[in-house]
């Protein structure tokens, strides 16, 4: 699901490579004896998160799971509460609030984007609801005019999961400075990695000083290194959260190259879009749709076939030409755990569509436009059994 390859395929689905000054970064590292966490390149790595999102705290962590985790920590979610994640998600977006004894409320996501359905999530919300997770997926934006007003008149904090869309932006202002929180991924199948790694955004100022303190294993080590207490000692909750600056090495060379990533992948992303339009139309294959207001999605290229054997015959016929392509999230709402808050079949049926139907093409950085073209051919040799046709939602 997270694109692993588990054979050789000629064209894989991810692959990482070094843009910039990574191995420099990385060696510099050693070479100080600084590799734990909250070292210098851990600051840099912060400070140009902060920077270029606009955001008042970027923290460095281990993973975006960690993130969540620290988000659920942060927001006092415990037994009793209702957090609302749609169903349509990597486990960790449910499993950090349910780890804090949370109850999981699963919302569907809109058929064309496969965000949150900002017009049913008003139904998944209740007395004990806590919070709310919005999954930009694919980079792609939800409404947050509409999210937000919700959460707003609900009490609601809202918690943005920016695995998939670091750097793309709603209405012109970056993604992950709208929610109290945000997570970011840095995992080796994301735009920006180091292997395994992760971010939180604090942009409610209330939190800010916690956040640093739940980072830092529950202790106020980060006032004790700015020199603001004489000894640090446990404070709260916490955890080991920080990212090692071995890690914030090799992630400030990859961040450092922002712009020819971003760059680089939409244009990979408006080229299957182009080279795939016509196959999908005549073929009742639905592509994704990106809003007018959300920034250019440069993540994944993903696309939904009529139906589920159309998917994985897709799949087997890509396999049988050497290239990995692969499906997406098993709906939450129907996996073991989610069984036990309440899932069933027909619950969020977008995001059961979405789970039987849907594939990812190969996408990274580095795709070739030859590597790309040879997928969009292998693609549009596949004849899938007639449906409607059109956009993500049109059938
Ligand atoms: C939307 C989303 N959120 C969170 C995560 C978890 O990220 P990490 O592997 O950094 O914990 C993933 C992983 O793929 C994801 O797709």
């Amino acid at each position: 699901m997270d694109g692993t390859q588990t054979q050789a395929h000629r064209i894989p689905f991810n692959r990482v490579a070094c843009l910039g000054r990574e191995r420099d970064y990385l060696a510099d590292a050693v070479a100080s004896g600084r590799i734990g966490g909250g070292g210098p390149y851990s600051a840099r790595v912060r400070a140009t998160l902060e920077r270029a999102l606009g955001v008042p705290l970027a923290l460095p962590t281990t993973s975006c799971s960690d993130a969540l985790e620290m988000a659920s920590v942060l927001l006092g979610i415990g037994p009793g509460d209702e957090v609302v994640v749609p169903s349509f998600a990597f486990v960790t977006v449910a499993g950090a609030f349910a780890l804090r004894g949370a109850r999981i409320v699963f919302a569907d996501v809109r058929p064309d984007t496969l965000c949150l359905d900002e017009e049913r999530l008003a139904e998944r919300i209740g007395p004990r609801t806590r919070a709310v997770v919005a999954l930009h997926y694919g980079g792609v934006a939800c409404e947050m005019d509409a999210v937000l007003g919700l959460a707003a008149r609900h009490g609601l904090a809202v918690v943005e999961d920016l695995a998939h869309g670091p750097f793309a932006s709603y209405r012109g202002r970056p993604l992950g400075s709208f929610g109290a929180l945000a997570c970011l991924s840095f995992h080796e199948t994301k735009n920006f990695s180091c292997g395994e790694g992760g971010a939180l955004l604090v942009n409610d100022p209330a939190l800010a000083r916690r956040a640093e303190i739940v980072h830092e294993k529950g202790t106020d080590r980060t006032r004790f290194l700015a020199g603001a207490v004489d000894k640090y000692s446990w404070r709260d909750l916490g955890g080991s959260y920080g990212l090692s600056d071995l890690q914030a090495a090799f992630l400030l060379g990859q961040l450092e190259q922002r712009e020819t990533v971003r760059d680089r992948r939409a244009r990979l992303w408006r080229r299957y879009d182009a080279g795939l339009a016509a196959w999908a139309e005549a073929h009742g294959v639905a592509r994704p749709a990106v809003p007018a207001h959300s920034g250019p999605p440069d993540h994944l290229y993903f696309l939904v076939m009529p139906s589920a054997a159309d998917r994985d015959g897709l799949i087997e016929h890509l396999g049988r030409r050497g290239i990995l392509a692969v499906f997406h999230y098993v709906p939450l709402h129907l996996s073991e755990m989610g069984r036990r808050y309440g899932g069933r079949p027909g619950d969020c049926p977008q995001a059961e569509r979405a789970g039987a139907r849907l594939l990812r093409l190969p996408f990274f950085t580095t795709l070739s436009d030859a590597e790309q073209d040879e997928v969009i051919d292998a693609v549009t040799d596949y004849v899938p059994r007639p449906a409607g046709s059109g956009r993500c939602g049109a059938d």
